[in-house]
């Protein structure tokens, strides 16, 4: 496949996914090999309108948990004029373009460690929506009291469940539970509301690097989920143009199905997502002290689910 086939890579795909499991591993870096390999842009470092994120935010898995929070958000917002928001990870801000209104007045606080974190959301905010960047990993970020969190797609990027997880595998600092004990702490003051959104899979510091426990997961979630919504995107999507689809596929190979190599070779630190599954998360946040008001996957395919919570 030297150029973007649609049909071909869903053929492919489909084949590697009629295999038994124990061969599906090596087909996915078959096809990997397959796909064309485009200038590098190493995943979740940029964030601009050019960006290989800004092309998974067009795609349907994102579309519908953006427009999912959006519709948990909106009615918050209003319910609290001149509000205060910590979002967790800017990303490029799809989340408030078409959430946020030219009569909204109030406050964003982006927690990210990246740089231009905040600048996604700065592009699409009104005037008076005052957009504040707080350049730093949410785990060790002192935040300020705030009406509500919303924190999409961030904490997979934290290995372990907490300290002691970390500890264990020779890893220092914070994990999950000490970013959401950070904010639960940020709404508790003002009886806010908090958005958390991750994938459904267990992939965290509980299963070792090599483990064929930990790479039949990742086949799960990013290979018979994510890979197979990325390649409906490809071939259902008629708003797509050539460019868009192109880099559609640059996510299909080195994110969603690189996943799977990662699993088998790298170390704990240099894994890249540690997500965990729904009762996972349910059972952390229990530990955390926030309540669950309502959970629900967010795309067909069960890949993101949605968590509203309060403290
Ligand atoms: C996958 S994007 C998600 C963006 C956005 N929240 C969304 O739902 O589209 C991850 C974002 O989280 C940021 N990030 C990564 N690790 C983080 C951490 N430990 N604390 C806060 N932000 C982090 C990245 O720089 C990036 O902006």
């Amino acid at each position: 496949m030297n150029d973007v086939d649609d049909v071909q890579v869903e053929r492919s795909l489909n084949a590697l996914l009629a295999l038994p499991r124990s061969e599906q591993p090596a087909a996915v870096e078959a096809l990997c090999c397959a796909l064309p390999a485009a200038e590098e842009e190493p995943w979740n470092t940029a964030f601009g309108p050019t960006s290989l994120y800004h092309a998974f935010t067009r795609c349907s898995v994102a579309q519908t948990l953006h427009a999912a929070n959006r519709a948990v958000l909106r009615p918050r917002l209003d319910a609290r004029p001149g509000f205060r928001v910590i979002e967790v990870g800017g990303g490029n801000g799809a989340l408030w373009d078409g959430l946020l209104r030219t009569d909204d007045h109030g406050e964003i606080v982006v927690v990210d460690p990246h740089p231009d974190g905040a600048d996604g959301v700065r592009r699409v905010a009104p005037p008076g929506v005052r957009v504040r960047h707080i350049q730093a990993p949410v785990e060790d970020a002192d935040l300020p009291d705030a009406d509500g969190v919303v924190c999409s797609l961030v904490l997979h990027h934290i290995a372990g469940a907490d300290r002691a997880q970390r500890a264990g595998v020779g890893l220092a600092g914070n994990g999950k539970l000490e970013a959401l004990q950070h904010l639960r702490a940020a709404i508790a003051a003002r009886s806010g509301w908090m958005v958390l959104n991750e994938a459904d899979i267990y992939c965290d510091l509980g299963l070792a690097p090599g483990d064929a426990l930990l790479i039949d997961r990742l086949l799960d979630s990013y290979v018979r989920r994510c890979a197979v919504a990325i390649v409906e995107d490809l071939r259902t999507r008629t708003d797509a143009d050539a460019a868009l689809k192109a880099r559609w596929v640059q996510i299909l190979r080195d994110w969603s199905l690189a996943q799977v190599h990662l699993a088998g070779n790298a170390s704990y630190a240099a894994r890249d997502v540690y997500e965990l599954d729904v009762v996972s998360w349910l059972a952390l946040l229990d530990r955390a002290g926030l309540a669950v008001e309502s959970r629900r996957f967010t795309d067909r395919w069960m890949l993101f689910h949605q968590y509203v919570l309060t403290a």
